[in-house]
This record gives structure tokens, sequence and C-alpha cells, in this order.
């Protein structure tokens, strides 16, 4: 079939086969289909979609398009994917968790844009600690530690980079099978056999309602099983940002008092439940897994293994134990409760934006950030405050930014009479 009646069978609510999808999106990567005609065959996939066999087939196509790590040699490969929230530090100990438990965490990571942090920002702010690793030291590192983590390679999955940079100048992002493909081309072309997903949904995220999350989890599952591996999915809350620090040093050192055992309620919860959900993707059973998971915060394998991963990639692992030490603004500014009551709301996306502005994300690819400003959320959601009382630190360098992120975080944080409800920190699962 030539493009033109590819993009009419599409258009009209026709199924591709494999190969008039290769034809399609392999010939738009090798340059050989234009973005005009590609523009076109994304808005008639936004609006008439994909069945769940020709969305699988557009995530391998995708997937195949540039490099395909072969994890072949490593046992028990886990990654694990989040779809993007504020004070998302969960990598940065379930990953540890992971190895503890005897699986390999063998992952690409990605930097943060707009309100979204990313892993890799968050591990710079340990001095010395490196992204770059090379294919043969990575597996060797993932192989003795049991966990390796570099930034992403430019030829994994490349067609997913272009199709975005098309679909976001299209109106056609926010397209179950599309978002869905890009996500899992890029976790099947990075090799892992099980992938946990941590669909966020809430103020903070992509998906801002449960029922829209559900969906695009069952999709991302439907893709693994189609492809051989074994996905699961958790739906977890981000209408609040996740524990009490929002920024990238910050972020890091309250990872390292979960690992040691000190980690606010919501972060350790969430951790375990992707652990657990990680052992039970091995045959482990729920309450076992749950008991394991919990142990290694308990008895301090997972800070170990955290601890030799920062020195296998350059960092210095005094940081691990010191962490004070760490990279953080010197400049503070409070956000006090105007009235006695409760803490009803605290809006990630705010937080997000006041982080943002105060120098600690980047709105464009490739800007630097400031690793040590950020923001603490010394209360939470259901909490009981009296008037005065600090419910947020702004940490600041020079004044960056402040007033900006106090207006955010006036506007972002609601106090009211009434005792809100808080929801639990997962809201579903699919597997
Ligand atoms: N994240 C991705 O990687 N791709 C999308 O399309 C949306 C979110």
């Amino acid at each position: 079939m030539n493009i033109p009646d590819l993009i009419q069978k599409k258009r009209d609510g026709g199924e591709h086969t494999r190969a008039e999808i290769e034809q399609l999106v392999g010939g738009f990567t090798r340059g050989q289909v234009p973005d005009y005609q590609v523009s076109a065959w994304l808005m008639a996939v936004y609006l008439r979609g994909m069945t769940p066999r020709e969305t699988a087939d557009l995530t391998l196509v995708m997937a195949e398009s540039g490099d395909m790590m072969d994890l072949s040699t490593l046992k028990n490969t886990v990654d694990k994917h989040s779809t993007g929230g504020v004070g998302d530090k969960t990598s940065l100990i379930l990953a540890p968790m992971l190895a503890a438990l005897g699986l390999t965490v063998a992952k690409m990571s990605g930097r943060g844009l707009a309100h979204t942090g990313g892993t890799i920002d968050k591990l710079e702010s340990i001095p010395g600690w490196s992204p770059e690793l090379a294919d043969e030291p990575f597996l060797q590192q993932a192989r003795e530690v049991g966990m390796a983590l570099v930034g992403q390679s430019k030829d994994l999955a490349p067609a997913d980079g272009l199709l975005y940079a098309l679909r976001d100048v299209t109106a056609t992002v926010d397209c179950v099978p599309l978002i869905a493909s890009s996500i899992m081309s890029k976790k099947l072309a990075s090799g892992a056999h099980t992938v946990i997903l941590d669909v966020k949904v809430g103020a903070g995220a992509f998906m801002k309602t449960l029922d829209d999350a559900r969906t695009l989890a069952r999709a991302m599952v439907d893709i693994g099983k189609h492809a051989g591996r074994n996905v699961r999915a958790l739906l977890t809350d981000m209408e609040t940002p996740l524990g009490h620090m929002a920024g990238n040093s910050l972020e890091v050192q309250e990872a390292l008092a979960t690992l040691r055992g000190e980690g606010p309620a919501d972060l350790v919860e969430l951790c375990v439940l992707l652990a657990q959900e990680a052992l039970m993707a091995h045959g482990v059973a729920e309450g076992e897994a749950r008991e394991r998971a919990l142990g290694v915060l308990r008895d301090g394998s997972a800070l170990a293994k955290f601890r030799a991963f920062v020195a296998a990639q350059g960092g210095d692992p005094t940081y691990v134990d010191q962490p004070e030490q760490l990279d953080v603004a010197p400049g503070r500014a409070d956000i006090t409760a105007h009235q006695d009551g409760f803490v009803t709301r605290v809006d990630a996306l705010s937080v997000g934006k006041a982080v943002l502005v105060l120098g600690g994300g980047r709105e464009l690819k490739g800007e630097r950030i400031d690793p040590g400003v950020g923001v603490e959320l010394v209360r939470k959601p259901g909490e009981a405050v009296q008037a005065g009382d600090v419910i947020a630190r702004i940490y600041h360098r020079d004044g960056r930014g402040l007033e900006r992120a106090t207006e955010l975080l006036n506007a972002g944080l609601i106090l009211g009479a009434q005792q809100p409800d808080v929801p639990p920190i997962i809201l579903d699962r699919v597997n």
C-alpha cells in the first residue's frame, strides 16, 4: 500500500498490520516518509484509536528503530517506570531495595523537564556520580552490585523522539495508544524482563483522573504481554507530592533517610509496594514479598547497595553516610498558616512549579539546574495547624525565583476548618 492509502485506512477506522506500521513509522524514522503524512496519520490514530495488537506492534516497531539492550546475561532483571511526578524519589530507594532482594536493576533513567524531576538530576547532586557508562561496564556493575543506572542513550527508540516531536505540534500527545507505545518502546528497548509501572494520578501527574490512568495502565500492561514481558502497574496518588521534599539534593537526603529506615510513611509504603510487586512477578507470595521488602529497609542492606552503587559510578560514598554535606542552598523562607485548622490540600503541580522557578528544574532540555534549591513540605494534608505554624519551607539561592515560588505555594497550600479524607497512596493495581 502507498502512504496515502495507509492514512486513509486508519482515517476510516481500519486496523493496520505490523508490516504497514513498519512501512509508516519505520519509513518515517529512516527519513523516507515526510512529516506531513505522518502528522495526518497521527491525527487519524488520535481520532480512531488502535487495537491492543496494533498498539503492541507500533511499540515493537518503535523499540526496534534503535539499539535494543541485551540484558540476557543478567538474572531476574527488573525495570521500573514512573509516569512522572513531584518529589518522586522512588527510584533512588526502590532500585537498591530490589538489588538487596536479589533482583537486578540495569536501568536507563531520564532528566527532569518542566515541573517533574528526573532521577539522573537527583543522583548528580552527589559529587562525582556520573550517568555515563559504556555497555560492558554497565552490565558488569549490574552483575556485581545488582544495580546500575545510566542516562538514556540517544539511540534508544529514536522513532519515539521523532514521533513525539510531531505529536507535540499536532495536538496528538494525549492519546492513550500513542502515550503507551511511547513509554513502553523505551522500556522494551531497555531490555528488562519485568517492568513495574507506577502510573501517577492527580494534579501533579500526566493523568488527572483514575479512569484515564487505568486505561493507560491497561494499554501498557497489554503491550508487555504481547511482547513476552512481565509488566505490572500500580496506580498511585499524585495530588500531593511524595514525602516531604521536592528539589534534587533535598530529595536525595530524603531517599537516604528512607534507606536508613527513617522515611516518611507515604514514601516508604509506595517503595515497599513496588518492591513487593517486583517480587510477586518473580513468584513470591504477597505476604512474604512484603516482609522481605520491609526487611531490606530495616536491616540496612538496601542502604549498603546504594553506597556500593554510588561508589561504582564515581560518586563519593561519604555523602551517603553524611547526606547533610550535600549542597543545599542556604536561603530560607517559610510559608506559615494564616489560620487554625487543617492542611486540606498540597497541590503537587504548584510545588513542582515552585521548584522550577527557584532554579531546581528546567523549562528546556539541556538547561543547567541548581541541585540545592527546593521546597520542604513541613505539613501534609490531614495535619492540624495553628495560625503562625510553618507549613512549608523554601530553600533558595540568593532570592532567585523566591517571590514567584512564594505565590505558587500560597496558592497551592490550602487550609480548611475540616479534617480532609486523605486518599491512600495506592489507588488501583493492573496486571
Ligand atoms: N511520556 C512519554 O515518554 N511519552 C509520552 O507520550 C507521554 C509521556
